[in-house]
């Protein structure tokens, strides 16, 4: 919405939310208290905030005010009651519909933004529908499209500015034009594609679907390279030069994270089952459990290259965010692999240029290990890598900051306990860089080093 309100400095754009403390934040004088990190988003939002960009609570005036409402609410995975474990909650979806039924105004387009199992616009259509019959005094007429969202984080404004295709979804061909109009502003009409309102929804589980799967099978090759002698980068450059497969979205990680990936497989998956595809349906899941097979593998690595145990032991773990250039830790794998890691008894120092303390408390706090704590490890957020470091039995990169490249490896080796290990799961750093550390380095996907 801030690159709307940037490219189109004649609409007003207002963005509201039940939650009041992040609409103080989104309206707060330092920009740097916004509620989420995102290269560039400060400067956008600097730009137009207070001249055709508003924050709000005040949900009813904005929807009655309003000529186009995005719906743009988190669908997480439902955690209980039908489809649990697999299905979306819409819940929010479903209230938001009905905010706008109850308080708009003659007529309507509404766009659903939110990844969404196919089929919603149906639900939200009826919901709206049903207030068109109800209301006898304010006349009222509803347009509902699809338009899912592909940015990525941590290139979400690079992504906006210059996607790779918009998706436009419905069948009421003049707000499907208004809506084109907009992004006409500042995108080339070849990349706007209109379809049919289900094709769009079903196209975003699918795009996330095809990614999600090519890291999961990248993934599973890393631990063949380790034990045969093949060099992940080089299988990844010949693969990737096939322009039918492209080099793109190929680096081997300790397993994806996100909100979206794990989310909308889990969705197709219940899906294709709800259609009676159990095949097509369990063919899609291999993806989620060779990511999580990924996450446990590292973990039990590490614990394996300390000696078989891990109890008592200082273990640095650098970074916790799900990617770089984002606060996000949304099933970050950093989560599980500390999980696995302070059940093993380790004593772990995480540390995460964006992400704070309290963030990690929320993803950590499980509440065998507040029941039960001498039985496990402990974990403290720390600030000071080189504090950390000193006495560490080991050091784990999680996520691919850049700072960390920059780190002076040597002190840091130096620092620590020998015969200390150093964990890069992201593959940062060229293997010929550890050779004169003398220490111990495993890297994902390389041949075991030494
Ligand atoms: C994803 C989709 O890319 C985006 O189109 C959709 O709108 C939302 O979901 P996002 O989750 O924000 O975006 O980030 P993405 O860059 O896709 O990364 C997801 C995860 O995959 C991260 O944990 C990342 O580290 C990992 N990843 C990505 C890899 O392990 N290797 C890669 O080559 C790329």
């Amino acid at each position: 919405m801030a690159v709307i309100s940037d490219h189109c400095p004649q609409i007003e754009v207002t963005l509201v939310d039940i939650d009041e403390s992040k609409i103080a934040a989104w309206n707060d004088s330092d920009l740097m208290n916004l509620p989420i990190y995102e290269p560039g988003l400060k400067e956008v939002v600097k730009r137009n905030r207070n001249r055709n960009l508003f924050f709000s609570t005040n949900i009813a005036k904005a929807i009655s005010e309003a000529e186009m409402i995005f719906i743009s609410v988190n669908t997480p995975t439902k955690l209980s009651g039908l489809g649990a474990g697999y299905a979306s909650d819409l819940k929010w979806v479903e209230s938001s519909a009905r905010q706008v039924a109850k308080y708009s105004k003659g007529h309507t387009i509404i766009v659903e933004k939110s990844t969404v199992p196919v089929k919603t616009a149906e639900l939200i259509k009826e919901i709206l529908m049903n207030s068109e019959n109800d209301s006898d005094f304010n006349k009222k007429s509803f347009s509902v499209l699809s338009s899912p969202e592909f940015l990525a984080e941590g290139t979400a404004i690079k992504d906006l500015e210059n996607p790779d295709r918009v998706l436009i979804g419905g069948e009421d061909y003049r707000a499907i034009d208004t809506l084109k109009e907009i992004y006409l502003k500042w995108i080339p009409e070849e990349k706007i594609l209109l379809t049919n309102i289900w094709s769009s929804e079903l196209s975003k589980l699918i795009a996330n679907a095809f990614l999600a799967q090519r890291l999961s099978s990248i993934n599973s090759i890393t631990a063949l390279c380790e034990s045969t002698g093949a060099e992940i980068d080089e299988v990844v450059k010949a693969i990737g030069n096939d322009t039918r497969i492209g080099k793109k979205f190929l680096s081997p990680s300790p397993g994806f994270g996100g909100s979206c990936f794990k989310k909308d497989i889990l969705n197709l998956v219940y899906l294709c089952r709800y259609y009676g595809f159990y095949s097509i349906a369990n063919y899609w899941e291999q993806v989620l459990v060779i990511n999580q097979w990924q996450k446990k593998r590292i973990s039990n690595l590490v614990v394996e290259k300390l000696f078989g145990t891990v109890t008592g032991k200082k273990i640095l773990l650098l970074g916790f965010a799900f990617k770089a250039n984002t606060n996000d830790t949304r099933e970050s794998p950093a989560i599980e692999i500390s999980k696995n890691l302070i059940e093993n008894g380790a004593q772990l120092n995480i540390n995460d240029p964006k992400v704070n303390n309290k963030q990690i408390e929320k993803e950590l706090s499980i509440k065998e290990f507040e029941e039960n704590p001498l039985s496990h490890g402990s974990w403290n957020f720390e600030r000071d890598i080189y504090k950390s470091a000193k006495n560490a039995d080991a050091i784990i990169i999680i996520t691919e900051w850049e700072e960390y490249r920059e780190l002076n490896w040597q002190k840091l080796s130096s620092l620590m306990r020998k015969p200390a290990w150093i964990f890069d799961t992201r593959k940062i750093f060229p293997k010929e860089k550890w050779v004169d550390l003398g220490i111990n380095f495993w890297q994902v996907g390389s041949p075991n080093i030494k």
